[in-house]
């Protein structure tokens, strides 16, 4: 061991501030290309290694030119900012490296991970359920969506396809997470039907009831219902009480995509766009989109106890050799070893409470709602669509937004994306960020229409 290298806590310190500093001076960075930075830094892996203390400047380095998301230039996502008790929880997360399997391997931290999950069922009124993390929406999805099957066709989990006559449901506008998952587990892309939605981006429930009449006088098997609280572009929520009507009619699941949404349960004004979530059974909710939680932190809530362990449980006695399975989450889960992400979500939970929660939610619609008022306040700017959620989408007119948005990060000014609107690319805008500041949102505006002055015209809405 070499001596004179820097302490952890010293080494970290230090690269925290360099870090920090860095970015208080440069918000946003020019996008370099991958030629420009291979030529910029040594990313080689050495055959003989560095001191900490040049590791740490070797860091220092490299956070230097990535791309930045927690200031208040990045609208690039369905997350941005920094809350330092979730930073905090991280850290120590990663100190203790604890893998979150076993109680053996992980004692309290298991306790917690139980405590956030609780709270956050009851929050959404499936409290006699269970629920597990994964890492990230995706895979919240897929891990629904195989014990939905398991459901349906008992079979399937031990014997392979059970029925080539499966068919599921998903709006035309849901996250390509779901179709992803439905062909993982091997259900057939093709079996995945996509409702088409209504002018606000909600999934059509009388056309839905059709399509599994149609289904099911065809000799299908519908087992499935997705549907999106907070879709990915709009911000969207689908009609979740009636579609848990249908669900409940033809013998469905119902799952709610609530990765980005399901936060608005922690608002007694926005909670109504989730009426009927109770009736879920599951659900998929992110805390490393709307509640500013470092990445990766997605929870999957079921209605029911007992049926994770049933579709995802497996012996191993080199793993499970202690406890109560009820204290062993890897039985519950789609990971083996697993990050702790529940101790970041649980100390920024102990800093703002519930009603911390709420006044956050609030100021995030606040920011869009000061965001609508620009658009429509302004002779160049066309509002896409009535905003939901946080997301609010427009145009400028006569520019094409792509450009747009790839001018803005070239120039090193701001980071935000397009999506499709109505057939029309359009720019969206999310104010995931709490801290954002009116101030930072009229600035965007101001770039957004001085980079407009250059660009070309939009293409045909089917371009
Ligand atoms: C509605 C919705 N569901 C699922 C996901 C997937 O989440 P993740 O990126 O955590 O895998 C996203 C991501 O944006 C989303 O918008």
């Amino acid at each position: 061991m070499n001596r004179d290298a820097p302490s952890l806590p010293d080494a970290v310190q230090r690269m925290l501030r360099a870090v920090l500093a860095d970015e208080s001076k440069h918000p946003v960075l020019p996008s370099p290309s991958p030629e420009t930075l291979r030529r910029q830094l040594d990313l080689s892996l050495p055959s003989t290694g560095r001191s900490f203390g040049e590791v740490i400047d070797e860091l220092i380095a490299v956070a230097r030119v990535t791309p930045r998301t927690t200031t208040t230039r990045f609208f690039n996502q369905l997350f941005a900012g920094r809350e330092d008790a979730a930073v905090a929880g991280e850290i120590l997360a990663a100190v203790l490296n604890n893998s979150m399997y076993t109680y053996k391997a992980a004692g309290v931290q298991i306790l917690i991970e139980k405590e956030v999950l609780a709270h956050m069922a009851s929050i959404l009124g499936l409290p006699g359920g269970e629920g597990s993390f994964q890492a990230g929406g995706s895979l919240t999805n897929l891990a629904a969506l195989l014990v939905a099957r398991g459901v349906a066709f008992p079979r399937w989990r031990e014997h392979g396809a059970e029925s080539a006559q499966a068919v599921l449901y998903s709006s035309a506008e849901s996250h390509y997470s779901i179709a992803k998952a439905v062909g993982i587990l091997g259900i057939g892309r093709s079996h995945l039907r996509f409702i088409e939605v209504d002018e606000a981006g909600r999934m059509r429930v009388d056309l839905l009831g059709q399509r599994i009449q149609e289904d099911l006088a065809a000799g299908r098997r519908p087992f499935f219902i997705n549907a999106t609280a907070g879709t990915t572009v709009r911000g969207a929520f689908d009609p979740i009480d009636e579609l848990a009507e249908l669900a409940r009619q033809y013998g469905l699941w119902l799952h709610v995509d609530g990765a980005f949404g399901a936060s608005v349960a922690l608002s007694r004004s926005r909670r109504h766009l989730l009426k009927g979530i109770d009736r879920a059974d599951s659900v998929c909710w992110d805390p490393h989109k709307m509640m500013g939680v470092p990445l990766p932190c997605s929870a999957l809530l079921l209605r029911r106890k007992g049926l994770l362990q049933e579709h995802l449980g497996e012996g191993a006695e080199y793993l499970f050799q202690e406890d109560d399975d009820e204290l062993n989450p890897g039985q519950r889960n789609l990971h083996c070893g697993r990050h702790n992400d529940a101790l970041k979500l649980w100390a920024l939970w102990r800093h703002l409470g519930d009603e911390g929660w709420e006044r956050r939610i609030e100021r995030q619609y606040a920011l869009a709602a000061h965001a609508k008022r620009y658009i429509e306040d302004h002779p160049r700017l066309v509002l896409s669509d009535e905003p939901a959620c946080i997301n609010v989408c427009f145009e400028v007119e006569g520019a094409d937004s792509a450009w747009i948005c790839r001018r803005l990060s070239q120039l090193g000014r701001q980071k935000i994306g397009h999506g499709r609107v109505k057939g029309r690319r359009v720019i969206r805008l999310v104010t995931a960020n709490a801290a954002l500041e009116e101030a930072d949102l009229d600035r965007l505006f101001e770039d957004i229409l001085e980079v407009a002055e250059e660009a070309p015209p939009p293409p045909s809405p089917a371009g």
